[in-house]
């Protein structure tokens, strides 16, 4: 009787134990289990809170670049914008100045003959087989000081004075202004004294 209840115990014992074997197993899983759904909840919200600190953070990014391109975008127009104008401006005080652009005309349709200097071509008085005399030199060596304005100006729209003149007209070419702008600008050849001289003469003919 006290084996069968001995053994009844161990039995008893037997399936206890197994039944505290297997039990505390599935116990601790039951528990992470909602543990591991609260964890990810709570890493959730604060991941939820972290995402949108991420993005400030990023837009505060986003315009500070912003900023930088705008200012990088201001400091090469303030360097380059101002010396076009100034270049802008010189081009139009140059083409404004009518030395200048007596210079130009003058080195482009009077130079080719009369030198970039006026020192115009060698031995200039001395003419050739056919009678043509070489282009005269526009400085104080020359003759071209010597003539009023309204007879230079003459002289060069219509060209040399002799049929064998190799001093073309100019009247389809140029201007009369630009005439006269070429002009002024053979007068910077000139010392002081020619200048009052042809000014005198100009004066005298009443042009
Ligand atoms: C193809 C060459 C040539 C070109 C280009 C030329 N000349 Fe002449 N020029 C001459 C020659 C040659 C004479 C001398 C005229 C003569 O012997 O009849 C002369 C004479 C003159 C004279 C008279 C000088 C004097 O002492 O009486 C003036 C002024 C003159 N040229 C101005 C100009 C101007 C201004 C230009 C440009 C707009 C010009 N020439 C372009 C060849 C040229």
């Amino acid at each position: 009787m006290l084996q069968r209840q001995i053994g009844l115990l161990y039995i008893l014992l037997f399936f206890w134990l197994a039944a505290c074997g297997s039990p505390p197993a599935p116990t601790p899983d039951a528990e992470i289990v909602p543990e591991a759904v609260i964890a990810p909840d709570t890493e959730i919200a604060p991941d939820t809170e972290i995402a949108p600190d991420i993005e400030i953070e990023k837009d505060i990014e986003i315009s500070q670049d912003i900023e930088v391109e705008q200012n990088t975008e201001i400091v090469p127009d303030a360097e380059t914008a101002p010396p076009p104008k100034i270049e802008q401006d010189a081009e139009i005080e140059a083409e404004a100045d009518p030395l200048v652009q007596g210079k130009l005309i003058y080195d482009e349709h009077c130079a080719s003959c009369h030198g970039f200097n006026g020192e115009g071509q060698p031995n200039w008085q001395v003419p050739d087989d056919k009678g043509v005399y070489p282009a005269p030199p526009h400085d104080n060596s020359g003759h071209t000081w010597h003539h009023p304005d309204a007879q230079l100006r003459q002289i060069v729209a219509r060209g040399g004075a002799s049929p064998a003149s190799g001093m073309p007209g100019f009247a389809d070419k140029l201007t009369k202004e630009e005439i006269i702008l070429s002009l002024e600008y053979i007068k910077t050849f000139w010392g002081e004294e020619e200048r009052a001289f042809q000014k005198e003469r100009t004066l005298q003919t009443g042009g």
